[in-house]
């Protein structure tokens, strides 16, 4: 286990910079010495390798690969059964620079888990590394020990199969590590990937499938000088975009229409995402469709957040190039190379929203960091840090709840997102005003700035058990900011 002495002092670095710009680089270690032996003895400090020179990458040199899906070893009982090892890698975000990663089947974007409404899978993943993991599917309405509860973990050596009954409608999803303590490094190395659901009815709508239905995972990075991955306990280095985990890549397209799924992997980070212009029509958020199309000249992401959007380049020539562009520069070029016949269609309709329930319980929560000892900040959720032996909310199954969503940062000025598992919910106010339109439709995770509050509502229809509600800023939840639920009959 990490050690938690040395996990408060990595806060205190944290909430120290957020507040005095102090950044502490002693800390920063490399991801060799992150995944050897002594990574978590609580020296605190370890040697950065020497430099060497390495070739800087072009933008737009590397193609985008699009992550390979996993293929089912068999089928069992009407269930996919499939096995993935967490094991460690090496990959090169600098040409020719291997840097050591941690990974779901050995690629940095993990395998695609593309699942069917109605239809269960198995996955077993094994753990290679020699770091505790384990995995929760962000978004999935999964039974409590196949969640990835924090303190629920693969150790090394060890293998765990997870079960999922998939009777949720088609939806971008995605699993990562979620180790409690852990899941910060964890995931910043690797362990993240694709969770796609699909159902018949969304299937019927002939929106884009295939290869032209691609998921594009969102992240930053930190590289030091090596093209090493460098995991510091400030974000403030993590100046790099990757886009699934090759850096300011270009995807080649057809001059027809595709369906991008984004996610936000970064563990702290907001992307503000533009065509040049051009529009992006978004048909889904984190939970699936939206009732109809969304023309967007531009999507806002917070960490952990999910959009699908078609864009249509059908009416480029060949040669075009269009760029994606964050607000800190560009994170993607598509270059269009070639026709392509197109069947596909945007309907004017897509899923309706079910009605909202009438709410019969409010709660309150409130996210922030706890700084009465400066030196070791907590994340705490009302005031108090996760305690794996503390339920927080104790929910009746059926109830329909109104969740106030608080961000109490307003000194450090420090940005959280909320994430709830078990249930998607809807956004019914930001401030007292209508929801952002990145808030719409069912979601899981949403953005609270620095005082903000947000009102939710959620209908608590599935699993009985104990689940977590956290921040999504990894580092913030790895440092406390986690509240516990019960769902009880
Ligand atoms: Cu994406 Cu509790 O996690
Ligand atoms: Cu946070």
């Amino acid at each position: 286990m990490l050690d938690r002495r040395r996990l408060l002092k990595l806060g205190g670095i944290t909430a120290g910079s957020a507040v005095g710009g102090a950044v502490l680089l002693s800390t920063a270690h490399n991801p060799a010495a992150a995944t050897g032996p002594t990574a978590h003895s609580g020296h605190g400090y370890t040697p950065v390798a020497e430099t060497r020179s390495v070739p800087s990458s072009t933008p737009f040199s590397r193609r985008m690969p699009v992550p390979r899906e996993a293929v089912p070893s068999r089928t069992r009982s009407g269930a996919d059964v499939f096995q993935i090892p967490i094991q460690p890698a090496d990959v090169e975000f600098v040409p020719g620079a291997p840097t050591r990663v941690r990974t779901f089947g050995g690629q940095f974007v993990g395998p695609t888990i593309r699942v069917r409404t109605g239809r269960p899978a198995r996955v077993t993943f094994s753990n290679k590394l020699d770091v505790a993991a384990n995995v929760h599917v962000h978004g999935g309405h999964n039974p409590q020990r196949s969640d990835g509860y924090p303190t629920d973990v693969i150790e090394p050596g060890a293998s765990r199969a997870y079960d999922y009954p998939n009777r949720q409608q088609g939806a971008t999803l995605w699993y990562h590590d979620h180790a409690h303590h852990l899941e910060a490094e964890n995931v910043y190395f690797g362990l993240h990937g694709f969770y796609i659901v699909e159902d018949d009815a969304e299937r019927g709508l002939g929106l884009p499938t295939g290869e032209y239905d691609v998921p594009v995972m969102l992240r930053d990075c930190q590289l030091d000088a090596n093209g090493g991955l460098v995991y510091a306990p400030v974000p403030t280095g993590r100046t790099t975009i990757l886009a699934n985990g090759v850096v300011t890549p270009h995807f080649p397209v057809a001059a027809r229409k595709y369906r991008f799924r984004f996610l936000n992997g970064a563990l702290e980070r907001t992307f503000r995402l533009t065509l040049g212009g051009a529009e992006l029509t978004q048909i889904a958020s984190d939970g699936g469709l939206l009732p109809a199309p969304v023309r967007r000249s531009e999507i806002v992401l917070g960490s952990a957040e999910r959009t699908d959007v078609v864009i249509d380049f059908a009416n480029q020539p060949i040669g075009a190039q269009l760029v994606l562009y964050d607000v800190s520069g560009p994170v993607l070029r598509f270059d269009v190379t070639r026709h392509a016949a197109d069947r596909s269609r945007v309907p004017a309709q897509l899923r309706p929203l079910p009605a909202l329930p009438p709410a019969t319980v409010e709660r309150d929560v409130a996210m922030k960091f706890d700084l009465s000892n400066p030196t070791a900040p907590v994340g705490v959720v009302n005031g108090r840090a996760y305690d794996p032996n503390r339920v927080d909310f104790q929910i009746r199954r059926g109830t329909t709840e109104i969740w106030r969503i608080r961000n109490d940062d307003t000194m450090l000025g420090l940005p959280h997102t909320f994430h709830l598992h078990l249930e998607q919910f809807r956004v019914l106010d930001r401030n007292g005003a209508p929801p952002n339109p990145d808030d719409a439709g069912r979601k899981d995770t949403i953005f609270v700035a620095p005082g903000e509050t947000v009102r939710v509502q959620v209908t608590f229809t599935d699993h009985l058990g104990k689940y977590v509600y956290h921040c999504h800023y990894l580092d913030h939840s790895a440092l406390g900011m986690m509240g516990q639920m019960e769902i009880v009959a």
